[in-house]
């Protein structure tokens, strides 16, 4: 544990804050909250645009390649959002995250479910990967994010693998950061560029952009902001150890001990563009889902990449 002591902290702030500004770790509680500028969280609808499309996702992939009531580790697991939510649909849960406060915070959630019909169980620890195989062994391990803060991705599947049953799954939503190019940043900046024209984009970076030189200098600005999954003049990432690895280690330690049953892409461009809108909240939520469903349409038919990616893989070999 000690190694993710500086991990652990960066979240343990992260969730602090977020929950002294109103956010409440339950999809189904959510509010709209100024708080977040660019965030999906800011509101409900954009919210269940974006994880709630993940989560819907997870749901498929369960009842696709596993059961019932299965047991599911949620590794990583946060403020426990997903935990929660595949508890309320019947699945056996156990999360456990390096972040004391994040478990805290997912335990209140718990704490104030009143969701109980077909409530599966659901249990939290605080520790690290390299601790779940006293807790096991598991039907499932979800990855909602996880595996792209570790360093060491080998060691980590290899634990995964270990605290799996026999032919368990492994399911997850990770970076693809490597495939996102030039093109889908210029296609996110021309979105900006409109709303910014008018008058419904967050800030005034965007204006004055009137020449060859500044769309291209933008249009790198846009594809290392989504990269690092931060603004380029912000300082620090969300952690020490955020995006130590991308799509090809996380499939190069996964392909060592299972074998993949799919992968699919998740959103191109939608995650660092809702929350940055502004203006009446009704036509914003049309424009979201406008912008999702132009999202989704071009990823799935390759003219934009996504920068996230899904997968499920069983453990052992396919023969
Ligand atoms: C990007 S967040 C994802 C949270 C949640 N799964 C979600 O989908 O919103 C990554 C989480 O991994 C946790 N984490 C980082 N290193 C870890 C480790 N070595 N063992 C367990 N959890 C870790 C962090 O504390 C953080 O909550």
């Amino acid at each position: 544990m000690d190694e993710f002591k500086e991990e652990a902290r960066a979240f343990d702030s992260r969730i602090n804050e977020r929950v002294e500004h109103g956010f409440i770790p339950d999809l189904r509680r959510l509010e709209p909250n100024d708080y977040f500028y660019k965030s999906f969280w800011r509101h409900p609808h954009y919210a269940d645009i974006y994880v709630g499309t993940m989560f819907r996702n997870y749901l498929d992939f369960l009842s696709e390649f596993s059961f019932e009531n299965a047991r599911i580790l949620d590794i990583g697991c946060g403020a426990g959002y997903f935990g929660l939510e595949l508890a309320r649909n019947g699945y056996n849960v156990v999360g456990i995250d390096i972040s004391k406060e994040n478990i805290d915070k997912a335990n209140q959630a718990l704490a104030e479910n009143t969701y109980g019909d077909g409530f599966g169980s659901l249990e939290y620890h605080v520790g690290s990967y390299q601790d779940i195989e006293s807790l096991g062994p598991f039907d499932v391990i979800l990855s909602s994010g996880f595996m792209h803060h570790i360093p060491n991705i080998t060691e980590a599947v290899q634990f995964m693998c270990d605290s799996l049953k026999n032919k368990g799954l492994l399911i997850w939503h990770e970076p693809q950061h490597a495939d996102w190019t030039e093109f889908d940043a210029a296609f996110a900046l021309t979105i900006r560029l409109l709303l910014s024209k008018m008058g419904l984009w967050h800030d005034d970076s965007l204006q004055g952009i009137d020449n060859n030189e500044k769309i291209m200098s933008m249009t790198s600005g846009i594809k290392e902001e989504y990269k690092l999954e931060r603004d380029i003049d912000e300082k620090g990432g969300q952690s020490p150890n955020d995006l130590s690895c991308d799509k090809k280690q996380i499939m190069a330690a996964i392909n060592d001990n299972f074998y993949v049953l799919l992968t699919k892409p998740s959103f191109s461009y939608i995650y660092r563009m809702m929350g940055g809108m502004r203006g009446d909240q009704k036509k914003l939520n049309e424009m979201a889902s406008l912008l999702a469903l132009i999202d989704e349409t071009y990823v799935e038919n390759n003219v934009l990449h996504a920068n996230y990616f899904y997968g499920v893989a069983r453990k052992g070999h396919s023969s």
